[in-house]
C-alpha cells in the first residue's frame, strides 16, 4: 500500500477551498486543468444534454473523466455525488433519473455551494439537493443510495480508506459506486507528495492502480472494474507533471454486496 499520508490533511483541506473557491468564482481563470464546457465535450459527455444547461451549470465543471460511461444511470434512482463542486454532474444526474429519482451533491466549498443552489433556482428541478459537508463524514443516511459517484475528487481527500467507508454506508446492499479519478503509474518522490499545489492541481493525490482497488476492497466493494486512461491533462497546464509521473484519469466502479 503507497497511499500518501503525509500531506497535512487539514491544510490540504483549505488549499483545495481556495482553489476551487477560485474555479467556482473565477471559472474563465488560467488553471492546471481544463474546465467548463471544453473539458465536457473531451470527456464524451452528451453533447445534446451539455448545450442544453445554462453555463452556470458547465463552467465550473472541473472533473476528470465521465463517470456515466460506465453504466447509464436508470429512472428512479437515487444518487449521491461526493464532491459535486458547481453541480455539473448532479444535473446530469437529474436528467438521467427523472423526476422519481433523487440526486444529492454534497461539497465543502462555500462558493461551489452557492453556485450549485444557484443554478438548481433557475432550472427548478425538485429532486436536486445540495448539502455542505465533508466526504468524510457524509450528510446522509445509512443506505440511502442507490448509486454514488464522484468525479476528481478523492484524489484531492487524504484518507481515501475513510471516503470509502463513507460511500459503503450511504449506498443500499447491492448499490453502486462509480467514480472518475487519477491514478500514477510511476511512484510520486516523498518531496512531491508534499506539495499541495500538486495535490490541488490533482496529480498528486492519485494513487497507483493496484492501491485504489485493495482500498476499495479493504471498504468491503466488490466486483471492481476499471476502464480505459483518459488523457485528462493532455493540453493543459498540468500536462508537463501528468507526464512526469503518468497520471491518467480512469472511471473505476464496484458494488456493495447484496
Ligand atoms: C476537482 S473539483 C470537482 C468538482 C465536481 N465533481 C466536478 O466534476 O466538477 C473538487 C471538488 O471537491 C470538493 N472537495 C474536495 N475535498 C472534499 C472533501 N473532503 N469533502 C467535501 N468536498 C470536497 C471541492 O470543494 C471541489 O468542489
Amino acid at each position: 500500500m503507497t497511499e500518501a499520508t503525509s500531506v497535512d490533511a487539514q491544510a490540504l483541506r483549505a488549499e483545495v477551498r481556495e482553489k476551487y473557491r477560485e474555479v467556482a468564482l473565477e471559472p474563465g481563470g488560467s488553471f492546471h486543468f481544463h474546465t467548463g464546457r471544453k473539458l465536457a465535450a473531451l470527456l464524451g459527455y452528451d453533447g445534446e444534454l451539455v448545450d442544453g444547461l445554462p453555463d452556470r451549470a458547465v463552467e465550473s465543471f472541473a472533473g476528470v473523466g465521465n463517470p456515466f460511461s460506465v453504466r447509464r444511470l436508470a429512472p428512479g434512482e437515487r444518487v449521491v455525488d461526493l464532491g459535486s463542486g458547481g453541480g455539473f454532474d448532479c444535473f446530469v444526474a437529474a436528467a438521467a433519473v427523472g423526476p422519481a429519482g433523487r440526486v444529492i451533491g454534497v461539497d465543502m466549498t462555500p462558493e461551489m455551494l452557492a453556485k450549485s443552489r444557484g443554478t438548481k433556482e433557475l432550472l427548478e428541478p425538485d429532486h436536486v439537493e445540495f448539502r455542505e459537508g465533508l466526504l468524510e463524514e457524509l450528510p446522509i443516511e445509512d443506505g440511502w443510495a442507490d448509486v454514488v459517484i464522484s468525479n476528481g475528487v478523492i484524489n484531492l481527500c487524504a484518507d481515501k480508506k475513510t471516503v470509502f467507508s463513507e460511500a459503503f454506508r450511504v449506498l443500499r446492499p447491492g448499490g453502486i459506486l462509480q467514480f472518475a479519478d487519477i491514478a500514477n503509474g510511476k511512484p510520486l518522490p516523498s518531496a512531491a507528495v508534499c506539495e499541495i499545489d500538486l495535490w490541488t492541481g490533482c496529480i498528486a493525490g492519485g494513487l497507483p492502480l493496484d492501491d485504489w482497488c485493495s482500498t476499495l476492497q479493504a471498504a468491503g466493494f466488490e466486483n471492481l472494474s476499471i476502464s480505459s486512461p483518459i488523457d485528462a491533462f493532455g493540453g493543459s497546464g498540468g500536462e508537463q507533471n501528468a507526464r512526469a509521473y503518468d497520471v491518467f484519469a480512469y472511471v473505476f466502479r464496484g458494488t456493495k454486496p447484496a
